[in-house]
């Protein structure tokens, strides 16, 4: 199973803060956006994954990120020349995914919760066709929002809609069999002069072959595009990490929990990072368990 990370776009509604740096690198609390979708898909079992994003940010990401064999896995990246829509990434990766099932994940998405492990992982075990997720939200009309019918089965994704069938989104998790790029290849752009991820579900959903899986209300999905959702997420997350004394999100502590890093790998990072918050964290896992 291949991952896509979505990281370019404009990030326009953060101006200026992503003026001159991309928005996926900015902090939520005490770690970089990217670390979040990032440890979702490792979580989800990923170990292969390719980051998408400007040609401008590239350097700055590899720079952070590396090839990925610190915590285990591998990180390949690619540009995206402008922000031409979602779907496009399927474009981009078409060489990298080579046929496979993947799974792509937006760069400014959040995703954290009790069963939500088990579910990526019985979501990464799908043979055929997608599995998106839905999440039901306050404000549908700013998202891609699902129609159901009466058994509650999906039957269209409108995207932005002035008046939404239903309060539930899709997020921006996404798992596809092999066909992705080549159905991406055949979208047009939308009025926007997007390839809009919501055509490429919906090219799967008239074959029959969407599945769609609902978060419950003990997932919290959170997008981190406007300057109110990037302080909400960054105090959830430091609401959590105070309380609970666990960090969420930290692609050291998941490769070491996962096996991909041992001891010794973990202590190795953590002394690297010289005196913070975040390396004492890691010394204390160490420690502790
Ligand atoms: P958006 O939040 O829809 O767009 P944006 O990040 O460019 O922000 P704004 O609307 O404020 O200008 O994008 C969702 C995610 O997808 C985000 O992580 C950026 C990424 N993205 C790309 O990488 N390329 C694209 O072409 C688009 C449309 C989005």
């Amino acid at each position: 199973m291949k991952g896509i990370i979505l990281a370019g776009g404009s990030g326009s509604r953060l101006h200026p803060m992503t003026s001159v740096i991309s928005k996926q690198l900015l902090p939520v609390y005490d770690k970089p956006m990217i670390y979040y979708p990032l440890t979702t898909l490792m979580m989800a079992g990923v170990r292969e994954m390719l980051v998408i994003t400007t040609p401008h940010d590239l350097g700055l990401f590899r720079a952070l990120l590396g090839d990925g064999s610190q915590w285990g896995v591998s990180i390949d990246y690619a540009e995206q020349a402008k922000p031409a829509g979602i779907a496009q990434s399927y474009l981009i990766a078409e060489e990298f995914v080579a046929g496979e099932n993947s799974a792509l994940i937006l760069g400014d998405n959040l995703f954290y919760g009790q069963g939500l492990i088990q579910m990526l992982k019985s979501a990464a075990a799908f043979k055929s066709g997608a599995v998106v997720f839905g999440h039901r939200v306050a404000n549908p009309q700013h998202y891609g929002v699902l129609q159901f019918d009466a058994d509650r089965k999906p039957v269209d994704i409108l995207e932005k809609p002035k008046v939404p069938p239903s309060n539930v989104a899709v997020t921006g998790l996404y798992f596809y069999d092999g066909r992705a790029s080549s159905f991406a290849a055949e979208l047009t752009p939308s009025a926007r002069g997007e390839l809009e991820i919501t055509d490429l579900n919906r090219a799967y959903l008239a074959r029959g072959e969407l599945e769609v899986q609902e978060f419950g209300r003990g997932i919290a999905w959170l997008d981190t595009g406007t300057p109110e959702s990037l302080i909400q997420a960054a105090q959830f997350v430091e609401i959590l990490e105070q309380r609970q004394g666990f960090k969420i999100a930290v692609p050291e502590e998941v490769a070491w929990r996962l096996g991909y890093i041992d001891d010794s790998g973990l202590a190795g990072l953590a002394g690297a990072m010289g005196k913070c918050d975040y390396a004492a964290y890691l010394k204390r896992l160490l420690d502790s368990e």
